[in-house]
């Protein structure tokens, strides 16, 4: 849950440490720190804050030269955000600079060894225990600092993603994986490390991304040699094409990439079905369903894993595969499914949703379901992630590089992949007409239109948040199709602008939340005119009864609720199924406006990180 960047070559490393570790800042925003050496001197700063508190700290003490650097952004897990458990870190010696992603799981024992043959420790990170477990390694057993960092990788319990360098070797860093992501940016004579390929995109096109239990040692000048941390066995690097461009990682003149990546959503779902439906040929197209589509319509049932916005993507693609394809479903939080012995057989199909790929849970879960002989089946949307390469097939989302804490267009995104899956099952099942099946392929193709259309509510949303920005609490009903959305409203809100929101299925309101209701409650109520609108709207009378304020979603046009409500928003019509492409866009501004005006950092929520890379 944090970002590691590192360069080694000819050029000045402050400025790609500092703009990397701000492109990575997403991965946790506690803390940072940056070491620069020059082959003389070695200058580490570290600041708990941010990237920009960082920078002026540097700058103050002069701390920017040298052509090597590393720079860490943190999401405290071993002690509290300060400047003291910031990384880099020290060995006992001063020598070796370590920077870390993951946690050290033995830490303790490692420690308490180390203290009683006299190492100190400064911090309450397990990382300084980690660099000085290198230097014992490296000082008992004489070997160099890549061997010493592969022994005492071979004595941890945990996951890693580090960098780390010998004050007595300029030109080399060593690198290694476990868990968490690693790539190397390969460009002419010097070379890049980061958490992912943002700070050096602007340098090269070609990668490396380390798998599990591979180190590199990096070196000017010399190729990239990787090893295997448990054998020693060589493994060779895969060299990717990156595909990534700069524009997609800079806000685009937006004031906040949450709101740059809820505008993106109309591109970002026709990327996402571009090439795979083809509705004028009756045909949707996906490789990876394609070649395992006996595996698919041979299961028992369709386990989905994921966690928060992704799960709320699973739980939408429950009722599709249910409703469309009539193939059992069920939806799993990975964090619960991992540890409760579940029974899983050869002819159960898991998906695995993960924006990131790289969820600590969810990954386990596939590990794990791969065990019991599962077919996996990865929905991601970072290429070359650890999830879409532990999978046995999957399918990108293609939404582009969602930076902003809180997911939006990954929901939407997911949602289109899983919806294509679908229809495609149900079509291979017969369980429904060519004519049906070209209704909804010619409805899925409208949807990038339709949100455009839903994006323009903005200033009526604007006004309406500006209404209820100072609410204590907040609650969002839907039921079905809509259920899901109700979650991810209430999960949107509570985590940019801190208000405790719940969602529930409309109906369940009259089973306990009901008794919240009062004329401080504002009540956001999914109403969309197919499924269940009758039930819908005599929960919303319930509601009124109680003094309720009510902000309902629903189709232009609307009357009924448009009685009833305090606030309407209208979205397009569409089917059902499809609905919640829609209906979740007045949701994502609601919050995201709510959270600005309460002065809330947007795209960097308190207590969070983009990728969960811990369990
Ligand atoms: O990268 P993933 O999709 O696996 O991430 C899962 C959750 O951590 C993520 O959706 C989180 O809930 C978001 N902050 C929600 O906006």
């Amino acid at each position: 849950m944090c970002g590691i960047v590192g360069y080694i070559g000819q050029r000045d490393a402050y400025p790609i440490i500092v703009k990397g570790l701000q492109r990575l800042e997403y991965r946790g925003y506690d803390s940072a720190g940056l070491v620069l050496y020059d082959g003389n001197d070695i200058c580490l700063t570290k600041t708990k804050g941010k990237v920009e508190d960082l920078k002026n700290k540097a700058e103050a003490a002069s701390c920017n030269t040298g052509q090597l650097g590393l720079g860490h952004t943190r999401w405290a897990t071993h002690g509290i955000p300060n400047d003291i458990n910031s990384h880099p870190h020290y060995s006992n010696s001063g020598d070796l600079v370590i920077i870390h992603n993951g946690i050290i799981e033995n830490y303790e024992s490692i420690k308490k060894a180390l203290i009683k043959r006299g190492y100190t420790f400064e911090s309450d990170t397990d990382t300084e225990v980690l660099v000085n477990l290198i230097e014992e390694v490296k000082n008992t057993e004489e070997v160099k600092l890549g061997q010493a960092v592969q022994i005492a990788l071979n004595q941890v319990v945990g996951a890693y993603a580090i960098a780390v360098f010998d004050r007595n070797k300029p030109n080399e860093i060593v690198v290694a994986k476990l868990g968490s992501p690693l790539a190397i940016g390969i460009g002419d004579n010097e070379y890049f490390v980061a958490s992912d390929a943002s700070p050096f995109i602007e340098f090269t096109n070609n990668a490396v991304y380390l798998e599990d239990e591979e180190m590199a040692i990096i070196r000017p000048g010399k190729e990239i040699k990787l090893r295997k941390i448990k054998d020693d066995a060589i493994a060779y690097p895969n060299i990717q094409e990156l595909q990534l461009n700069i524009e997609e990682i800079e806000k685009g003149g937006y004031d906040h990439f949450m709101l740059k990546e809820i505008y993106e959503q109309p591109r970002a779902i026709l990327d996402t079905y571009r090439g795979r439906l083809l509705a004028d040929q009756g045909l949707i197209r996906m490789a990876g369903i394609d070649q395992n589509l006996e595996k698919f319509l041979n299961a028992n049932r369709i386990i989905i894993v994921a966690c928060g916005t992704s799960w709320h993507a699973g739980l939408v693609a429950e009722y599709i595969f249910e409703d469309l394809a009539r193939i059992p479903v069920e939806v799993e939080y990975a964090s619960e499914f991992r540890y409760r012995n579940p029974v899983i057989t050869e002819n159960d199909v898991l998906i695995a949703i993960s924006q990131s790929g790289e969820t600590a849970d969810t990954l386990a879960a596939i590990k794990m379901a791969k065990e019991k002989g599962a077919f996996v089946f990865g929905v991601c949307n970072v290429v070359g992630s650890s999830i879409a390469r532990e999978t046995h097939a999957g399918a990108y989302t293609h939404a582009g590089p969602e930076i902003g804490v809180a997911s939006t267009k990954a929901f939407t995104t997911q949602i289109t992949i899983l919806t294509l899956i679908a229809l495609k099952l149900a079509k291979e099942k017969g369980a429904f007409s060519d004519s049906k099946f070209h209704e909804y392929l010619t409805e899925l193709e409208a949807i990038p239109e339709k949100v455009e259309t839903a994006l323009q509510s903005n200033v009526l949303i604007e006004q309406i948040a500006e209404v209820y920005k100072n609410s204590s609490n907040c609650l969002y009903l839907g039921r079905g199709y809509n259920f899901p959305v109700a979650l991810e409203g209430a999960l949107k809100l509570k985590e940019i602008s801190y208000i405790h929101a719940e969602g529930y299925p409309a109906a369940e309101m009259k089973h306990g939340p009901i008794a919240l209701i009062d004329d401080q409650m504002p009540v956001v109520v999914i109403a969309t005119k197919k499924g269940h609108y009758e039930k819908v709207v005599s929960n919303i009378q319930e509601i009124k009864s109680r003094h309720g304020k009510i902000i309902a979603v629903v189709f232009e046009g609307d009357e009924m609720v448009s009685e009833l409500a305090d606030h309407i928003i209208e979205v397009p019509e569409t089917s059902e199924p499809l609905s919640p492409l829609l209906t979740t866009i007045p949701l994502q501004l609601l919050s995201y406006h709510i959270a600005l005006m309460r002065g809330c950092n947007v795209d960097q929520p308190r207590n969070l990180a983009k990728s969960v890379t811990v369990e």
